[in-house]
């Protein structure tokens, strides 16, 4: 995993809008995976920055979302496709036809879940999935003791997950129980995954992703068996990291080697 620990949450938006522009840039049919919630947001505004004023072009892109909730259609304020609508797509130049968000209210969920596998299959896989984490741990919403191997389905939320989502439905009791939710498994089959993470609500889940056992009771914690994660974080999310000073000497080496300052890390010094 790289760990990269910005200032605060504004720096946090900008090197991950970075990171995904970089992505559509390199290969503009790209396939990305998204994420909804508070912490993508400043990310989300960054882009459509980046599309409007340096001409970031999203036409030939495919997006996945992780998930949404049952029962809530696309015209529900809190449903996570009009989340990603009025935050992302409708400032952009992605082809509708190409957004892809899980059906909160099929009739047949497991003919639906099933299907969205098979989507992103056909799409060829995510090359990019943007995640954010819970405060238990969680990625998309696959809660504590949910299978590592695990594919989209529905899940029941936890206490917790409803006690953080009530802010945004105005009270704990219209927040929907389960949700329609891509799995750790389809997760871990992305190409690369992008982590962010920030406030110190995140600080003890960031440790445990990071640096505690790989374990189903925090599912982000799957990710230390994925090849390819960089997980960005503000100061306050990185304050329990016990390796800290590490991962900033690995940033600064990084740093060098992407400016081609080889010399500096020793590299053809002898
Ligand atoms: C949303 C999602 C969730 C959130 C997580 C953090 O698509 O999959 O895992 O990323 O609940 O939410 P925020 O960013 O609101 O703290």
């Amino acid at each position: 995993m790289r760990v990269v620990i910005e200032r605060d949450a504004e720096s946090v938006s900008r090197k991950a809008a970075r990171l995904i522009a970089d992505q559509v840039r390199r290969k503009p049919d790209c396939v990305l995976g998204l994420a909804t919630g508070s912490t993508p947001l400043g990310t989300y505004r960054e882009l459509i920055r980046l599309h409007r004023e340096e001409a970031l072009d999203f036409s030939h892109a495919t997006t996945f979302n992780l998930d949404e909730y049952v029962g809530l259609g696309p015209t529900h304020p809190q449903s996570y496709r009009y989340f990603m609508q009025s935050n992302l797509f409708d400032h952009i130049n992605v082809d509708a036809s190409r957004t892809y968000v899980p059906d909160g209210r099929a009739l047949d969920f497991e003919a639906a879940c099933r299907l969205y596998e098979q989507r992103i299959k056909d799409a060829g896989g995510i090359d990019l999935q943007f995640l954010g984490i819970g405060a238990d741990g969680h990625i998309a919403f696959n809660e504590p003791g949910s299978s590592l191997g695990s594919r989209t389905r529905l899940k029941t939320l936890t206490q917790e997950t409803i006690r953080d989502n009530a802010r945004f439905f105005g009270g704990e009791e219209l927040v929907p129980r389960l949700a329609v939710t891509v799995g750790v498994g389809t997760i871990l089959d992305a190409r690369r995954c992008l982590l962010l993470a920030v406030g110190v609500g995140k600080a003890a889940a960031i440790r445990e992703t990071i640096e505690g056992p790989v374990t189903a009771q925090i599912t982000a914690s799957a990710l230390q068996l994925h090849r390819e994660v960089i997980v960005v974080v503000d100061e306050l999310a990185a304050k329990d990291l016990r390796r800290r000073a590490y991962y900033d000497e690995v940033e600064q080496s990084q740093q060098l080697l992407e400016r081609g300052r080889l010399r500096e890390l020793g590299i053809g010094t002898r």
